[in-house]
């Protein structure tokens, strides 16, 4: 048997259903496009009947998306086969879906119709939509709680009259996988024209089942998939897209089987499904989900850094996202926080570790959870060897008469240098003294001084923020002229910044950290 599986994509029409998730038009051409990127062979429009705006939106996406065949749903009526075909007539591969119940429950109950009222509607529906197009799908809906008889019946009649895609939903998700695998198993070897269709399975997820009984169904004979990405759709979802797939890709001992899907554009085309219908990816969900790569205990970090595959199924990459990310924790260890901090360029020896691990857990026990900006921050607070500029000397002039100027004298190791420099004000000058020494470019982002101690000869603190490139340092001096702590204060945040570029590995903007 054939082992390419039709991947048949609801999200616009089914995952459209969602409480909340209504998309505009302009929303489900941006999706369609994206749908037909990811490689979907059927992407459901929507249902045109249901309104103007939907039938807009299936006409654009029919006109333009190329590549995948477009459906449109429509019950058995005439209006709504009509509106169906009318919005997708222009589309490279139109497709008319179909679908009326098969179940007692819903015939009696909802359609108050008897079954053989609903089989002819059945096959005059499937004959209808098939004088528009070659692709007729037929869905019996609620076919898990149908009589197995009248299912074969619908099925055979369906397949005579045209149908070349049959579809047994489990529109309550109320199947499990061996009883729904067996369901499809014997409509295949009994109803005698199976083999002029596809069969297509179409499972929703209130017992959290959709996926494993679409891959149970698969198994049994099944070659289309209706799926979702995300896996939303009505109450609880049907069946996550990247889900299916991935099992496929992962486990192809188990399910091998192919799909068109272009792997890599399925993180991208989950964001955008979420950021557009609003409905936001549990960070637990799998294969897309912010934690499915996140590794976060001790022992796992561990475990992935020396060897990946400990903890890891899957490539991130594979997928199109970014490499996993480690969320630091207390229970994080030294290994895990090395590597994090070599993966962002930093280089620390082992007494500098010590002092940074130090930092760290003190930081992990009230953050909880720590980042890689966090790193970064603990790392500019950190000073980590001695300072490469000390004050020596400092003599500024300012008054109402004067052109403010500075005398600075700094040491860097043996080594002595002085500059002159007038400014604005003594601190300007100060400053721009400092410059000429360290020949470093940066920006004060932030100035603020204040009083530590009472009196006139109180203390005064100034706290300055500089930026060089991206990154935001923080300066502290402290004295009894605010001259003097505030050129401490740029001195600190100088000594800083060389400190922590020494400490990025091979990175280019230590070779700029002095102006050209
Ligand atoms: O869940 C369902 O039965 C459906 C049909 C229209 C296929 O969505
Ligand atoms: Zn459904």
């Amino acid at each position: 048997m054939n082992n390419r599986i039709i991947i048949f994509d609801s999200t616009l029409r089914d995952g459209e259903q969602t409480p909340g998730a209504k998309l505009n038009a302009r929303e489900k051409l941006k999706i369609a496009r994206q749908l037909a990127r990811l490689g979907v062979d059927v992407i459901e429009a929507g249902f045109p009947i249901s309104s103007p705006g939907d039938f807009r939106a299936v006409q654009q996406i029919s006109r333009q998306i190329k590549g995948s065949a477009i459906a449109a749903l429509a019950r058995t009526v005439k209006e709504d086969i009509d509106c169906a075909w009318n919005s997708i007539k222009d589309a490279e591969k139109p497709r008319i879906h179909v679908f009326l119940a098969a179940s007692d429950i819903h015939m009696e109950k909802k359609l108050r119709k008897d079954p053989q009222t609903c089989l002819e509607e059945a096959v005059w529906a499937v004959k209808y939509a098939k004088s528009f197009t070659e692709d007729v799908e037929y869905s019996l809906e609620d076919a898990t709680r149908a009589r197995e008889d009248y299912i074969f019946k619908v099925v055979e009649a369906v397949i005579d009259a045209g149908a070349t895609v049959v579809n047994i939903p489990d529109t309550v998700g109320y199947a499990t996988p061996e009883e729904f695998g067996g369901l499809i198993k014997r409509i295949i070897t009994k109803v005698p024209n199976s083999e002029k269709a596809i069969f297509s399975v179409h499972c929703h997820n209130d017992l959290g089942l959709a996926v494993v009984n679409s891959l149970f169904a698969v198994q049994n004979g099944a070659r289309q998939v209706e799926c979702n990405v995300n896996g939303i759709g009505e109450r609880a979802g049907n069946a996550a897209l990247e889900e299916i797939v991935l099992s496929t890709v992962i486990r192809k001992d188990q399910f091998p089987y192919k799909t068109g899907i272009n792997l890599k554009e399925i993180y991208r085309t989950s964001r955008m499904v979420s950021k557009l219908t609003g409905i936001p990816i549990p960070v637990n969900k799998a294969i897309i989900g912010t934690n499915a790569f996140a590794h976060s205990s001790g022992i796992h970090q561990d475990g992935v850094l020396k060897d990946k595959e400990t903890y890891e199924i899957i490539n991130a990459e594979l997928i199109g996202s970014q490499a996993a990310q480690m969320i630091l924790t207390a229970r994080s260890g030294r290994h895990a926080v090395r590597h994090q901090l070599e993966s962002m360029g930093y280089q620390l020896n082992d007494e500098e570790f010590e002092n940074f691990y130090h930092r760290f857990i003190e930081l992990a026990d009230k953050k909880k959870e720590v980042y890689r900006e966090d790193l970064e921050a603990l790392l500019i607070d950190i000073s980590f060897a001695d300072p490469t500029y000390e004050l020596e000397y400092l003599q500024t002039v300012s008054g109402t008469k004067t052109i403010p100027s500075a005398v600075v004298r700094l040491r860097k190791d043996k080594e002595i240098l002085e500059e002159i420099s007038s400014g604005s004000g003594p601190i300007d000058a100060a400053y721009k003294a400092i410059d000429k020494i360290t020949n470093i470019a940066t920006r004060l982002e932030n100035y603020n001084l204040r009083a530590v101690t009472r009196g006139l000869d109180a203390l005064g603190e100034v706290s300055i923020k500089i930026t060089h490139e991206d990154k935001n340092i923080i300066g502290r001096g402290v004295s009894t002229d605010i001259v003097e702590a505030s050129v401490k204060a740029y001195l600190d945040s100088l000594n800083k910044l060389i400190n922590m570029m020494a400490h990025i590995n091979n990175n280019p903007n230590t070779k700029q950290l002095n102006k050209q």
